[in-house]
C-alpha cells in the first residue's frame, strides 16, 4: 500500500503571526503543498491560536481539494469547529498551555468517558477520527474501544533519540512504534504516524508496512526557507518511497 504525506502547515501561520499581519499566508502554502503532490492537508487551531486562527480553516475547507486534517483539542470549543466545518478528518491531540509543540500522546485510558460523546458525535457527522496516542498497545486497546477508526502514532521521542544520536534509545523507541503499528493493524486500526520528522529520520518509519500516513509539519516549513517547498516536499516523499520499496523488497 502507498503511503500518504500529509502536509501540516501550522508553522507558516506561526511565521504569520510573529507580525500580526496576514502574510506568509498558509492558504498559500497549502495550495503549494496540494501541487507538490500533498495527499492532504493538516492543521492544528489551538486553544490559543498560536498557529492557524478559526479563518484559515474557513478558507482551507473552501479552497483546497485534498481532504484537511484538523487537530483539535478534547474541548467543547473544538468539537463545535469541528463539527461546523465538517473536514474530513479530524485527529484528537492533548494540549497543554505552556508546551511549545504536543509533547506526548492523549490518554486513551484514562480519557475514556470524556472521549467516547466527542468521538461518537464526530463520526456521527462523517469526520474520519483520529487519536494521536503514544506506541503503546493499552492506548491502541483503548482508542479501538473508543471507536477511533484511526490512530496516530507519536514519534516525538524517536526523533529526539535519532537527532540526539543516541543509538540505544532510538532503536527501543523504534521497536515500541513497529510493535504499536503491527498491533494496531492487527485489530483493525489505521494506523498513521507523526511528530518531529525530517528526511534524516522518515526513513526508518516509512519502512513500516502498517503505516499509512505520515503527517510532518515543522521540519518541511524549515527546510522550505532554504530549497522552497514544494522542492522540501518532492524529496521527503522520494525518501518515504525509497523506504517503502526497500521494506516492500526484501
Ligand atoms: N501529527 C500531530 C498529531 C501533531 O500534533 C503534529 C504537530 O502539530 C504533527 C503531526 C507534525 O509534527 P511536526 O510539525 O513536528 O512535523
Amino acid at each position: 500500500m502507498s503511503l500518504r504525506l500529509g502536509i501540516n502547515i501550522d508553522h507558516v501561520a506561526t511565521l504569520r503571526n510573529a507580525r500580526g499581519g496576514a502574510l506568509p499566508d498558509p492558504l498559500r502554502a497549502a495550495l503549494l503543498a496540494q501541487e507538490a503532490g500533498a495527499d492532504g492537508i493538516t492543521a492544528h487551531l489551538r486553544e490559543d491560536r498560536r498557529h492557524i486562527r478559526d479563518d484559515d480553516i474557513a478558507r482551507l475547507m473552501e479552497t483546497i481539494d485534498i481532504p484537511l486534517n484538523f487537530e483539535m483539542a478534547a474541548t467543547d470549543e473544538m468539537r463545535a469547529i469541528a463539527l461546523e466545518h465538517r473536514p474530513h478528518a479530524a485527529c484528537i491531540v492533548p494540549e497543554k498551555r505552556e508546551e511549545r509543540t504536543t509533547e506526548g500522546g492523549l490518554d486513551a485510558v484514562g480519557g475514556h468517558n470524556a472521549l467516547r460523546p466527542l468521538v461518537g458525535a464526530l463520526e456521527d457527522a462523517g469526520i474520519r477520527v483520529s487519536l494521536f496516542i503514544e506506541p503503546d498497545k493499552r492506548q491502541l486497546d483503548a482508542a479501538l474501544a473508543l471507536g477511533a477508526p484511526v490512530v496516530e502514532l507519536h514519534t516525538g521521542a524517536y526523533c529526539d533519540a535519532a537527532m540526539a544520536f543516541d543509538e540505544t534509545a532510538r532503536r527501543a523507541h523504534l521497536a515500541r512504534i513497529e510493535e504499536a503499528a503491527s498491533h494496531g493493524a492487527a485489530i483493525g486500526l489505521e494506523v498513521h504516524a507523526g511528530h518531529g520528522l525530517s528526511f534524516d529520520t522518515v526513513a526508518d518509519i516509512a519502512r513500516l508496512p502498517q503505516i499509512m500516513e505520515l503527517n510532518i509539519g515543522h521540519f518541511l516549513i524549515g527546510e522550505a526557507v532554504f530549497t522552497g517547498l514544494g522542492a522540501a516536499i518532492a524529496e521527503m516523499r522520494r525518501r518515504m518511497v525509497a523506504a517503502r520499496g526497500e521494506s516492500a523488497a526484501a
